[in-house]
């Protein structure tokens, strides 16, 4: 079952969980962003904690693996001075055969107030949203080739950091779209902050079908795609996910797909390069482009700790 908006808002317009940013309204977006720039450097001086949390419990739930998000979110609560538990899923009485509903019930009894979920089903954070007591809050952190909503708003927020007004930007989202909860995310948010431009750049075997529904334009080639884009998101090959073979060999799709400094050329001069990670180099992306001066990959991690904040802080934080 896919989440629509209304399953993560309140009858009066807030938000209650954060499962997806189709549908979010455009305020409300704006209002985390915004949010997020408060929160922005906090971690440079030297007390990087503020009381907003203070008191309640954070439960980090990854039953996917997961690097940046999983420790963000950790280092965002422990900053907000939530107590924060990151449950090692491998460990847990999971392997004893615990359902997933009968785990979050059990941390509900050791007073959780915000959940946030990482699961290889679509659909797994609304499920848990849907049975979670009045008072906790969920927070998609990935589900499946669902959704991804922070990463979305991190990349929004990257974006505005760097380029300012979305409305006149040419985006370009580059790669495996066809598993990629956070190509949908980023599609929504950039459609709902009024960019125009959007390209998805693949071949026809990592598209959706319909894909040119949610309002952008299809490439098959990388040059045309990235012909004067203001920004290129490249997106990972995600094998995992993957069932047979789609392509002819890794090596045959950098030739094709990938961001060589070359390919960077025909973007603008000044164009931002963005990945969410984890990095495959020589895959999707030369080390040229990734450690060179257009990239910005590594301040999306920062980005995103300010961005988790924000929205922990207004789901659980009592924030407006
Ligand atoms: N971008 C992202 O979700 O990275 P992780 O899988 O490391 O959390």
């Amino acid at each position: 079952m896919m989440t629509t908006a209304t399953d993560q808002l309140t009858a009066d317009g807030r938000l209650r969980h954060l499962l997806t940013l189709q549908g979010l309204p455009r305020d409300v977006l704006l209002h985390i962003l915004d949010a997020a720039a408060g929160f922005v450097g906090l971690g440079d001086g030297e007390s990087k904690k503020l009381p907003l949390l203070r008191g309640k419990t954070v439960f980090n739930l990854f039953f996917e693996s997961s690097t940046r998000t999983r420790t963000t979110f950790e280092i965002a609560a422990k900053r907000l001075s939530a107590d924060v538990i990151s449950l090692n899923v491998a460990t847990s009485s999971q392997s004893k055969g615990e359902s997933v509903l009968d785990t979050v019930q059990n941390l509900e009894a050791m007073d959780a107030d915000l959940f946030v979920v990482r699961h290889a089903a679509s659909g797994a954070a609304h499920f848990i949203a849907r049975h979670t007591r009045p008072h906790i809050a969920v927070v998609n952190a990935g589900d499946g080739r669902h959704a991804h909503p922070t990463q979305g708003l991190l990349d929004m927020f990257t974006i505005r950091q760097f380029k300012g007004d979305f409305a006149p930007l040419s985006v370009a989202i580059v790669g495996d779209v066809l598993h990629s909860r956070v190509a949908r995310s980023e599609i929504h948010a950039l459609r709902t902050l009024g960019v125009h431009d959007i390209r998805v750049v693949a071949p026809r075997t990592l598209l959706p079908a319909g894909i040119e529904d949610l309002g952008v334009r299809v490439c098959h080639d990388l040059a045309a795609g990235l012909q004067g884009v203001d920004v290129v998101m490249m997106l990972r090959l995600q094998n995992e996910r993957m069932k047979g073979s789609l392509l002819p060999s890794a090596g045959e799709y950098f030739k094709n797909y990938g961001l060589t400094p070359e390919k960077l050329a025909l973007a603008a001069p000044d164009a931002i390069v963005m990945h969410p990670g984890p990095m495959n180099r020589g895959v999707e992306i030369d080390s040229a482009v990734a450690d060179g001066p257009q990239a910005v990959i590594l301040p999306q991690v920062t980005f995103g700790i300010a961005v988790r904040m924000a929205v922990m802080n207004l789901l659980i934080g009592g924030a407006a």
